[in-house]
């Protein structure tokens, strides 16, 4: 029997930036919509085009750029958004916009202060503006999972017949279980009446841990959407991580009635660049991405696969990508092949000048790591997309004391704005020394919400990627810095997380 079509539509430049901290330049963006593209993904919502001029431009530049995907942009139901989100998503060869209102009780009354007739009149105004853009027009009523059935069945029959294409019914806080949504969906699908015009798609939130299965649950019960993210990234709890939806409907072709296009071999590099590029570890045994999701640790398991795979394994980990990530360059490798590879791995290269400084650092580290994977390629690059003039502050050298019985001494020079400082600090460890004498000289007085390290690659020779959470004033940003040394590579990441304090103006939530 003919299977129909499961849209899958990625908000992890979306949702996923609205994980505290997780906010992403728009080279970076640029980056997982190349990847997203690469893996097929449907739809990919690109940002909240009227939350800042940065996101705008991102949009702008990936509607640009995206030739395979249709480019979304989020827009509150106002005319102001409405419009922002069309003139970003107008380059796009497949462009949507995708609006939005709360419907639910406490969300009418306590935060838009509206009642639901002025709700039902905003949502209809919304599409109407929409539709002077494009034609394809995605209509979400915010906290559907906490909605009246009957206000639901009411203001998604008025924004079809004003021109939406599909309907999203998202369980924005994670509320729903799966029995409980999937009847949602089937009595919606049922009760109203133009419901055979559109495309019924999913949005869930993981707070009780239940995103996939309800998301899954709702495909059973007719949903040809769902909205997810790469590792689940997303506010609070996260999304439904795109992930384990392709490989459930894949894996369970004999239960689910759909399919995807995605090329899965893609997941891995995906997983790999959105957590490297937010500096949001993998948990281990995270399934289908985590380091671990194929080691079979007991001797029975282990047996048992080398005697016959699938006496374990209900997926192959080639065919989501693991063992993709091969070894790509050394310390011989030319500027030629350097630049093939940054094409392959879809990094575009403003300039020869740009190219001539990467290739240099590319060789630096050659020099100290002899194998060179695709991960050290995008941390190499993402230390090289930013842009001297946005770093306020900018490591110029660094020197670490640390000795059985002493206490370990950092001695670090910055420019500030241009002007060269050195100081000196103790700390608990070498790490504690240099954020200390970062500190004596940048006098930031933020708070250091959270501090992480990871290897990329395997070998004592990695690159340690570190992560820096601070926050000031209410804004909460992350830093990101990548070494074979992690004493330096915790300085730059703490230097980056400031100079992004530093330098970027308050962006809008849309929910808040
Ligand atoms: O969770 C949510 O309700 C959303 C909407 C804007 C779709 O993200
Ligand atoms: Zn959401």
């Amino acid at each position: 029997m003919k299977k129909d079509q499961l849209i899958i539509f990625d908000t992890t430049l979306r949702d996923g930036e609205q994980s505290p901290g997780a906010s992403m330049t728009r080279d970076d963006k640029l980056r997982i919509a190349r990847q997203l593209e690469r893996m097929r993904v449907d739809v990919i919502e690109a940002g909240f085009a009227a939350a800042s001029n940065g996101d705008f431009d991102a949009v702008r530049s990936i509607a640009e750029a995206i030739k395979e995907s249709t480019v979304c942009s989020l827009a509150r139901a106002n005319e102001n958004d409405i419009r922002r989100a069309g003139e970003a998503i107008r380059p796009a060869a497949r462009g949507r916009i995708h609006t939005f209102i709360a419907t639910s009780p406490i969300h009418m009354e306590k935060k838009l202060r509206m009642t639901p007739d002025e709700v039902v009149a905003q949502a209809v105004k919304a599409v109407g503006w929409a539709r002077e853009y494009t034609s394809d027009i995605e209509f979400s009523a915010e906290d559907a999972g906490r909605s009246e059935i009957d206000f639901l069945c009411r203001i998604f029959e008025e924004v079809i017949r004003a021109g939406a294409k599909t309907i999203n019914v998202p369980d924005t806080v994670g509320y729903n279980v799966p029995e409980q949504y999937a009847a949602t969906i089937r009595s919606l699908i049922e009760r109203v009446p133009n419901s055979d015009q559109v495309i019924w798609s999913v949005h869930c939130h993981n707070d009780l841990g239940l995103a996939v299965s309800n998301s899954l649950a709702a495909v059973m019960a007719g949903a040809r959407q769902v909205e997810c993210t790469i590792n689940g990234l997303g506010e609070r709890a996260g999304n439904a991580s795109l992930e384990e939806i392709v490989m459930a409907v894949r894996t369970r072709a004999d239960v689910f009635p759909v399919e995807t296009r995605i090329d899965t071999t893609q997941i891995v590099p995906a997983s790999k660049l959105v957590s490297q590029v937010t500096g949001y570890p993998v948990q281990p045994n995270k399934a289908i991405v985590g380091a671990n999701a194929f080691a079979h640790e007991s001797g029975i398991h282990q047996d048992g696969v080398l005697k016959h795979r699938e006496t374990y394994e209900i997926m192959r980990a080639e065919d989501v990508g693991w063992g993709a990530n091969k070894l790509v360059l050394g310390k011989h490798s030319g500027r030629n092949a350097f630049r093939a590879r940054l094409q392959e791995l879809g990094i575009t290269i403003a300039s020869e000048e740009q190219l001539n400084n990467a290739f240099a650092r590319f060789k630096e580290l050659a020099d100290k790591k002899h194998e060179i994977f695709d991960e050290d390629l995008h941390a190499l690059m993402r230390d090289e997309s930013v842009v001297p003039e946005t770093e306020h502050f900018r490591l110029i050298a660094s020197r670490f004391h640390s000795e059985t019985g002493e206490k370990p001494q950092a001695e670090i020079t910055l420019t500030v704005g241009g002007s060269e400082q050195s100081t000196c600090a103790e700390g608990s460890g070498p790490v504690d020394a240099a954020f200390k004498a970062i500190e004596s000289i940048a006098d930031s007085g933020c708070e250091l919400l959270l501090y992480s390290v990871n290897a990329i690659t395997t070998g004592t020779d990695a690159q340690g990627e570190v992560t820096v959470r601070l926050a000031r004033e209410g804004r909460v940003m992350d830093g990101q810095g990548a070494d074979t040394d992690i004493i330096v590579a915790s300085a730059k990441a703490y230097l980056n997380a400031l100079n992004k304090l530093h330098g970027g103006g308050h962006k809008l939530n849309p929910q808040v």
